[in-house]
């Protein structure tokens, strides 16, 4: 069988190509001319794929010829210029499934790799669960980027789509929750705001393992939300990552009106330098929600989806890798 996975040279993508091998799939890696090709795993062939222009990608989709399935992770989870959410995350989509299509190159299955944030957090009265009935409410431009691809992908009659929508994804390699890491490491435990937060999360092998469980069954034009079936609260969330660090740390709740401060100065100053900061002003918005509970359970049900970590033991796998690798 033969995959194609977008995206393949980052975070997720690089472990859902490991998955793929793993699986004995003929795995295919979408990359671009400056992707870093460092954590690709081995026996991964990798083709171009210009998902900026359509005309192109219908060739070399063409002169691929036709994979079995496409897992389509590539994406921005943050961004310089802000209409690069639109155009990654929404553009580059439409690009590539209107090119499947008008190249006769449709694959069996579909896999976009959407996100929790594409609903928006869940009620922070009710506190429950967000659910896949529920009326998406994303409040960020990453989540709306991401809705617009996943309403693009539905709206194409007989297109063989499944979306998975991972909430927080960890594990090694990770940069963003490995900020929370490295300043746990410097015995400092900064919370957002006074509130208490509720947190889902999924280990980056388990989403791998869920995402060819999804194109593995039988079904096809159906979405999931994906975590690791637990609810975690902030300090729950602290502790496990403290426990792992051997560290006691003085403890900063941070009032949400100088996260957001500090979230526009950084955005600001950033852009004046050219880079994008992990704290900006999308990324505060979703920190500062108290409710990212998911409902996973149809993913369980559906799919037969049992999650091998738990938070505990892959914050356990990921300090000791990080450790390993000098990041911390
Ligand atoms: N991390 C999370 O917690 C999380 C949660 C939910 C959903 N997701 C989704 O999961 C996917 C992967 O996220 P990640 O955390 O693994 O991010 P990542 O490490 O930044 O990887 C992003 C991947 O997308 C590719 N990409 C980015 N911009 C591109 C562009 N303009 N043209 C072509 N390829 C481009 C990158 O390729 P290059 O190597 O060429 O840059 C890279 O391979 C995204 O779609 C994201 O929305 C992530």
């Amino acid at each position: 069988m033969k995959i194609l996975v977008t995206g393949a040279t980052g975070f997720i993508g690089s472990f859902i190509a490991a998955e793929g091998i793993r699986r004995q799939y003929e795995v295919f890696a979408g990359v671009r001319a400056t992707s870093n090709l460092q954590y690709l795993p081995e026996n991964v062939a990798t083709v171009t794929l210009s998902l900026n222009d359509k005309e192109r990608l219908k060739q070399e989709l063409t002169a691929l010829g036709r994979f079995d399935y496409i897992i389509h992770n590539a994406g921005v989870t943050k961004c310089r210029k802000k209409t690069d959410f639109e155009e990654v995350n929404c553009g580059y989509t439409r690009n590539f499934v209107e090119a499947l299509i008008e190249s006769g190159t449709v694959p069996d299955k579909f896999l976009y790799v959407s996100s929790a944030a594409a609903f928006g957090p869940g009620d922070p009265k009710s506190l429950e669960p967000v659910r896949l009935t529920d009326t998406p409410r994303p409040d960020t431009l990453y989540g709306q980027s991401k809705l617009k691809a996943e309403e693009f992908i539905r709206s194409q009659l007989d297109f063989p789509y499944l979306i998975i929508r991972p909430t927080g994804v960890y594990g090694p390699r990770e940069k963003d929750y490995f900020v929370f890491l490295q300043t746990v490491n410097r015995r400092l435990e900064p919370a957002m705001g006074l509130k208490k937060q509720y947190l889902t999360f999924i280990y980056v092998t388990d989403l791998a393992e869920a995402m060819f469980l999804a194109l593995e069954s039988p079904y096809t034009r159906k979405a999931w939300f994906a975590t690791d079936g637990n609810v975690y609260d902030n300090r729950e969330y602290a502790a496990i990552v403290k426990k792992h660090l051997c560290r006691k740390t003085v403890y900063l709740p941070v009032p949400l009106f100088l996260v957001k401060a500090v979230s526009w100065t950084l955005d600001t100053v950033g852009g004046w330098w050219g880079c994008t900061p992990t704290l900006n002003k999308d990324k505060y918005k979703i920190l500062r929600a108290v409710n990212w509970k998911c409902d996973a359970e149809p993913l369980q049900r559906e799919l037969g989806f049992a999650a091998r970590y738990n938070l505990d033991k892959g914050i356990e796998e990921c300090v000791q890798w990080y450790k390993k690798e000098k990041w911390l």
